[in-house]
């Protein structure tokens, strides 16, 4: 049949605005491998586009990629908001402009499907995942309606495809709908058939659906199965379920003791044994691992253990296809996720693809699966402010989306509750609380009371088992783990409960069930740009108080496109960059990997501080603390190097028991530093041999200041010229002061800096917007001012005035430079005004210069090989490192102060068209290398679009501002608050002949 004519247009039909949403569909069940025949219809479809949900206009036949995004396919455009709706928040109605996709394609039933089909099998249509809805035609007949975007979709097509030869199927997906309005979610809107779509032959004495519940009594080391079979109706069905590996073979719904001690499953030794469950008609196979998971009192424990989450959030998120994915994504992630030591992930906020689930279960990470649910925008309104009426009308309190929300619920269960890996679940997020969302959760206990229930915004723990709320505070989070809240934060909590409108009494959180129930951080520590920092701060918690279990870094990827910006760069664009005219910037890259899933700095933080195991420094002995649960540590090899890692030796490592610590001794050395890594002695899973677990060391800092050569030899006196410049050994300072060479190499632009282009985490939008403050002050366009050159003795000094325009506020620079033959040494001492406002940092405390002989190598000695920050750096050591100058730079989407190198002690910038520059700080100075200067970072919007300015720029940090988390959380902790104080640092600068 011919594809060409489309079905009878129906204008009174408003399938799209209709609750309970969805039409027709099958009840939710487990996506199972089964041997029965299944026929993808992936590939190329049929494609018209339009802007009427009724179909009215639908433009000429094109062609489009199932699974896909339409938006991503070059009809009409991604838009991304965060909170706010971008439509008209008008429930359950959507506006008339809504772009529409209308998916056809022919489908024939495969011949060898006749025989089943005459048996009485079934055919299903399957839609693993379409945004928002979609109504479903084959040969002009309606067969149903779908709902929910990332929940599979089932249909009965029996009938409609009874018939001999092809079929029309027809797909109208719109992009707004009444699902539009729980599904609003932080990341780019944008519609279409963007998983598989398959037709499955469900032989008549199939299996429909399947329930496994592995569990392993920690007590005995047992495992017991139970496992029920259900046919089409729902009825129990007799199956024979077989794990040959442990010589299992029963009959559905017993209650199959294993007698034989089991291997659990657990994130750290993800042990799966493969079963099958066979009637006559249908084998299913699938891959159990025996875990027992319980919330015991304050205690969340995987079997018998207390468990600490060393997660992260993820959404799907591809910088080609988007939420549609690349085949192998899913893989990609759960490797990279397990070789930077996480443990676990949050689906968020829906159910992912299936094989992510999968690779969790083989790969071991813990996962909170999340519905595919959030009404935040019923909170916010597009003028930025609060309407007043979401709360109410929100989908929590409004009896009209109780069913729909329900089902939904229910729906994500049934699909994945065989996996091993979930060990939670949550109902979704940001979609405030009442009665549906407490229904919700009894909906999902009474579908699978096996695992405990999480919702972040029951903020007292009433209705759910575990406590846990976001970007909580270091300071918040210990008054959890004391179990004792402030009375200010008891306000706090009341107040967030009470913009629920809910009926929160005073005195509600002065002894909340919450504080009874294990708590964890649902999302925390948010990863935009350079940052989070603080991760040391808040995983020492979960070592002090039990009941505090980790939690989830926000978030795993930047969901950053790729596109072209109007200069013709590639860049990876976020909100805005498609003509949007509502969106939240770059607030869609705010991951640990960057959108083409390059680890960030922020990863590499993460690995230190989720390391399984802790190392502890000191000369002569290390303390090793074993993290795990479950394993002791012969699984790893450790090694001490006592010369900067030049050569390591291996360690011996006591047998460490889960959660024991011990110290072994090292080699006593005269060096200044003692280096201790972990590295795994054999491949597990994505984690191969030989890689890095974690590695700490101590440096003498004395020793290490006294193994530098001393400096200035012999000094020479400073001379100056007739033009009023100044000579002082290889050294030439111009009329004003300025460093201007260095013998045969030239410097430009030196001097003091206060600056650094804003993170993310001081921009406007956030909770410590520094950036307007730095800005308003002038800080980014200091204006110097020489207030005098002085010969003292053989000391060059120069004193000049940093200044604010139209402000006294300032710094007064004092420069002591000293040179003999081969360099110039000097004590640089920064004197902010007295009167700085106390409570306005300063960004840096440094020195800066320009070298237009661009060299572009440098090697290092001091933390490496990732950036550092005061609040960073976790899993940086001090060593001798080697970088190209394009790997110094971290290219954050948002284009950002990176790529500080800290305490670096000595280093040499070779390559280019000059000699290279030597240099060296005895007591340790940050250092930046860049092909442009911070008002290059400073100005540029997007990575792809930072040009070089034919310098290499260098920046040396005595002091830096920490990067905290405030783009969406806690503001740095005072102790990386870097105040307007007096600094003093000096560092040594050579120019050598190659
Ligand atoms: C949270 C929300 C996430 C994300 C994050 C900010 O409030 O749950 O979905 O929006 O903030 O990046």
């Amino acid at each position: 049949m011919s594809t060409t004519s489309l079905p009878t247009p129906d204008r009174t039909d408003r399938w799209w605005e209709e609750l309970p949403a969805g039409r027709n569909r099958l009840r939710g069940r487990a996506h199972l491998h089964s041997d029965a025949p299944e026929l993808r219809l992936d590939g190329i479809w049929e494609f018209r586009y339009g802007s009427r949900a009724d179909g009215s206009d639908l433009g000429e036949r094109a062609e489009i990629e199932v699974p896909g995004l339409w938006q991503l396919q070059g009809h009409g455009a991604p838009q991304y908001t965060n909170v706010v709706y971008p439509i008209p928040r008008d429930v359950p109605h959507v506006p008339d402009e809504n772009p529409t996709g209308h998916y056809s394609r022919t489908v024939a039933v495969p011949a060898g499907w006749a025989e089943d089909l005459a048996a009485g099998a079934r055919v299903l249509l399957r839609f693993q995942g379409v945004d928002s809805a979609a109504k479903v035609w084959i040969d002009d007949a309606e067969i149903g309606v779908t709902a929910g975007s990332r929940l599979t979709q089932e249909f009965d097509v029996t009938e409609a495809l009874a018939g001999p030869g092809e079929h029309r199927l027809d797909v109208r997906v719109v992009q707004w709908s009444v699902n539009t309005y729980v599904e609003d979610q932080d990341m780019w809107w944008a519609s279409g058939i963007f998983r598989s779509v398959d037709l499955l032959l469900r032989p008549a004495d199939g299996i429909h659906d399947l329930v496994t519940v592995a569990d392993y009594d920690p007590a005995t080391g047992r495992g017991s199965l139970r496992a029920a079979a259900y046919d089409r109706s729902g009825s129990p069905l007799e199956a024979r379920v077989e794990i040959p590996a442990l010589g299992l073979s029963a009959s559905t719904g017993e209650e199959m003791l294993v007698a034989d001690e089991v291997r659990p499953w657990s994130a750290e030794d993800p042990h799966l044994y493969e079963a099958t469950v066979r009637t006559a008609g249908e084998t299913v196979s699938l891959r159990l691992g025996f875990r027992r998971v319980e919330v015991d009192g304050e205690i969340f424990r995987v079997n018998g253990e207390r468990i600490v989450f060393r997660g992260v959030n993820r959404h799907e998120a591809d910088p080609v296809v988007g939420r549609a994915q690349h085949a192998g994504n899913q893989d990609l992630d759960v490797a990279l996720m397990k070789q930077h030591n996480l443990n676990a992930v949050r689906t968020s906020h829906y159910p992912p693809h299936q094989r992510f689930l999968e690779v969790c279960d083989e790969a071991g990470l813990y996962v909170i699966c999340e519905g595919d649910f959030e009404t935040h925008g019923f909170h916010a309104d597009s003028t930025g402010g609060e309407d007043g009426t979401g709360a109410a009308e929100g989908p929590a309190q409004n009896p009209l989306f109780e069913e729909s929300l329900l089902e939904r619920s229910d729906r994500f269960v049934r699909r994945d509750r065989n996996h091993a890996s979930i060990v939670m679940w949550s109902i979704g997020n940001e979609a405030a609380s009442g009665p549906v969302t407490e229904a919700m959760v009894a909906r999902v206990r009474e579908i699978d009371p096996t695992r405990p229930v999480i919702y972040e915004q029951d903020y007292a723990a009433e209705y759910v088992d575990v406590f846990s709320l976001m970007y909580s505070t270091v300071g918040d989070t210990e008054q959890i783990g004391r179990r004792e809240l402030s009375p200010g934060y008891q306000d706090k909590l009341t107040r967030m409960l009470r913009s629920f409108a809910l009926d929160v009494p005073d005195g509600h959180f002065a002894s909340p069930p919450a504080l009874s129930k294990p708590f964890l951080w649902i999302e925390y520590a948010h990863a935009m740009g350079n940052g989070a920092g603080s991760l040391a701060e808040y995983m020492e918690l979960t070592e002090r108080y039990p009941a505090l279990h980790g939690g989830f870094i926000w978030e795993w990827i930047d969901h950053g496109l790729e596109t072209t910006d109007a200069e013709g760069n590639r860049i990876h664009g976020y909100g805005g960059d498609f003509g949007e005219r509502l969106h939240d910037g770059n607030f869609v890259a705010d991951g640990l990997v960057l959108p083409d899933r390059t680890p960030s700095p922020a990863l590499l933080d993460a690995k230190h501080h989720y390391s399984p195991v802790g190392l502890e420094v000191w000369p002569g002995r290390v303390r090793v603390t074993n993290r795990y649960a479950f394993s002791d540590l012969t699984h790893l090899r450790a090694e001490v190097s006592l010369d900067a890692q030049s050569s390591w030796q291996e360690l011996e490592l006591p047998a460490t028991a889960p959660g024991g610590s011990a110290e072994v001794p090292l080699p006593v050395h005269d060096g200044a530093t003692t280096t201790v890594r972990l590295t795994t002695r054999e491949e597990q899973g994505p984690v191969p041999a030989g890689h890095l677990i974690v590695s700490a060391d101590h440096v003498d800092a004395e020793r290490l200041r006294s193994g530098l050569t001393p400096p200035v030899a012999e000094p020479l006196a400073p001379t100056q010229g007739e033009d009023g410049s100044w000579i002082l050994g290889p050294a030439r300072f111009d009329d004003l002061g300025r460093l201007v060479a260095l013998g045969d190499l030239q410097v430009e632009s030196a001097g003091a800096d206060l600056y650094r282009a804003p993170v993310d985490n001081e921009r406007a939008r956030t909770r410590y917007p520094l950036e307007a403050r730095w800005k308003r002050i002038g800080l980014d366009v200091a204006r110097r001012r020489l207030v005098g050159i002085e010969a003292e003795g053989d000391a060059l000094v120069i004193r000049t005035r940093l200044g604010l325009d139209g402000s006294a506020l300032g710094a007064d620079v004092a420069e002591r430079w000293r040179g003999d033959a081969s360099g110039a040494d000097v004590q640089v001492t920064v004197t902010p005004s007295a009167f700085w406002p106390e409570d306005l940092p300063l960004p840096r405390i440094g020195w800066t210069f320009a070298l237009p002989s661009r060299p572009d190598q440098v090697q290092y000695t001091g933390y490496g090989p990732h950036e550092s920050y005061p609040d960073t750096g976790g899993g940086t050591t001090f060593a001798t490192w080697h970088s190209s100058l394009a790997d110094l730079q971290v290219p954050y989407v948002f284009p950002q102060e990176n790529g500080n190198r800290a305490g670096v002690v000595r280093a040499c910038l070779s390559g280019g068209s000059g000699p290279s520059l030597g240099l060296r700080a005895a007591a340790g100075l940050g250092l930046a290398v860049r092909p442009w200067s911070s008002a290059e970072l400073d100005e540029r919007a997007h990575d792809g679009a930072l040009r070089p300015d034919g310098r290499t720029w260098v920046t040396l940090s005595a002091a830096l501002h920490g990067v905290g988390s405030a783009a969406c959380g806690p503001i740095p902790l005072p102790q990386y608050v870097l105040p307007a104080r007096e600094e003093t640092f000096s560092f040594r600068l050579e120019a050598q002949r190659p």
